[in-house]
């Protein structure tokens, strides 16, 4: 089930095709093209309301936003039939912009809960079990857990108090965007959104999380790092960068397009953008 259309050596892909999705019946995403390999990583820019986490959730599943049009498919599967938690197993990782606290729950056991799943995986072809019957558990060997969790939290540098804290509960802007990266490091997704995990952080937390993301950027992870300022994409170097304005992603470039925008400005970008276009019209 790795990849469908029966090519095991396919690389995974994540394929955006003219997605348009609404939220609360106002239409935000307006036709989004884009498609991710594993081994890439792309970043996504856009001026505040442009729509970048709309896309994230809409991806990941949120149940509040509707997709009136378009596909998204990974692996060859049209995600948007599945539950968020299926969408998870297959190896969708959605790092929030704004993490919630779990209290009563630590940072280790919603780790090994979350890693159980994921392990469990999700097969499209496989029978739906009779209604009424708990799917089987596949439990992880406590000492498999631990050693696993040890050997990530060793390349994040995180702290072995972490782990016995409720999640995210008093945890500082940092120690929230490192317990997410911790949670991908654990998941080992192929395909990681990081929702402005620049966001809030000096420049101490911000190069840490990013040696942590870059701990565990390989041939096999795709990475969209979304983000209004260019600053985190000093410290993980993006192959494609995309810039969205009012739902659609309206330029792309290389590494060196962020700078531009950047030096330039959303403002300018897109007054530029817009002069183009009534002048081929
Ligand atoms: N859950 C929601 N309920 C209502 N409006 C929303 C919701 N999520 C996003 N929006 C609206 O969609 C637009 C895009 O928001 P968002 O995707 O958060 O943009 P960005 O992440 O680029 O700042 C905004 O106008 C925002 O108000
Ligand atoms: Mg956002």
């Amino acid at each position: 089930m790795e990849n469908s259309n029966g090519n095991p050596n396919a690389p995974v892909q994540l394929i955006i095709k003219d997605l348009h999705a609404s939220v609360e019946g106002k239409e935000i995403l307006r036709g989004v093209n884009l498609t991710i390999t594993q081994g890439e990583t792309h970043a996504l820019m856009g001026p505040n309301g442009s729509g970048k986490s709309t896309l994230a959730n809409v991806i990941m599943g949120h149940p509040k936003y509707e997709v009136t049009q378009g596909e998204i498919l990974f692996k060859g599967i049209n995600i948007l039939e599945l539950s968020a938690d299926k969408r998870a197993r297959l190896g969708i990782f959605l790092a929030f912009q704004y993490p919630s606290s779990v209290p009563g729950v630590s940072v280790g056991n919603f780790l090994r809960r979350a890693v159980e799943a994921k392990r469990e995986g999700y097969d499209p072809n496989a029978p739906a079990a009779p209604s009424g019957e708990m799917p089987k558990r596949k439990g992880m060997p406590p000492a498999e857990f631990r050693k696993l969790l040890n050997q990530k939290m060793q390349l994040l540098k995180v702290d072995n108090t972490f782990i016995s804290r409720y999640i995210n509960e008093g945890f500082s802007g940092g120690e929230k965007k490192r317990a997410e990266i911790l949670q991908m490091a654990m998941l080992q997704p192929e395909m990681a959104i990081l929702d402005e995990t620049d966001s809030g952080l000096d420049v101490d937390a911000l190069r840490i999380v990013s040696e942590g993301v870059n701990a565990v950027r390989g041939p096999n992870l795709g990475v969209l790092i979304i983000t209004h300022y260019q600053r985190i994409l000093d410290y993980i170097t993006p192959d494609v960068v995309h810039v969205m304005y009012k739902g659609r992603i309206v330029k792309s470039g290389g590494r060196e397009f962020a700078l531009e925008v950047d030096k330039q400005g959303y403002e300018l970008l897109i007054q530029a953008l817009e002069e183009d276009e009534a002048a081929t019209v």
